[in-house]
């Protein structure tokens, strides 16, 4: 086991799981990587430049984004720092936009991971639901090994 791909979104199982992957990676010396998406996509600069045209106010839109993205950033090197701090090293960050699965699946692979750690809820459900959509699927599509922390 050499590389760990962990997937957080500010929640408290997101956090869990990021306690989990940091021991897991201390206990076979494997490459941690934080990863957060910013589950929303920018308007295209093309729309902007017509919204701007057409004079329909899009600031909230762009700032909303902008606070999504600036979350993320924060989230991931807050982690990561907690991590390191507890004296592990190989930790990476990254911070991606799109939809939340898909985009855990496509990191796993580019990163070429050998297993991903996900929380069974995140910060986005509904507290009666035993496992989130993104960690469902994950689970079902990954091609390498999932840890579901509860
Ligand atoms: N935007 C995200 N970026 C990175 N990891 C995420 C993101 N959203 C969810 N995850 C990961 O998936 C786990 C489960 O969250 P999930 O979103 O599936 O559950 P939920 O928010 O309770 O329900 P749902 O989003 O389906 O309404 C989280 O603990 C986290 O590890
Ligand atoms: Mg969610």
């Amino acid at each position: 086991m050499k590389t760990i791909l962990v997937a957080v979104d500010g929640s408290e199982h997101a956090s869990k799981a990021v306690d989990v992957a940091g021991k897991l990676a201390r206990l076979y010396d494997a490459r941690l990587h934080l990863l957060h998406v910013v589950p929303f996509e920018p308007l295209p600069e093309g729309l902007v430049a017509f919204a701007l045209a057409e004079k329909i106010p899009i600031e909230e839109e762009v700032g909303r984004w902008q606070s999504a993205r600036l979350l993320g950033d924060a989230l991931v090197r807050e982690a990561a720092e907690r991590l390191r701090g507890q004296g592990l090293e190989g930790v990476e960050t990254h911070v991606e936009e799109g939809s939340p699965g898909p985009v855990i699946l496509a990191v796993a692979e580019r990163l070429e991971a050998d297993l991903i750690v996900v929380g069974s809820r995140g910060r986005t459900g509904l507290a009666a639901t035993l496992l989130g959509s993104v960690s469902h699927r994950v689970a079902l599509n990954a091609r390498c090994s999932v840890l579901i922390v509860r």
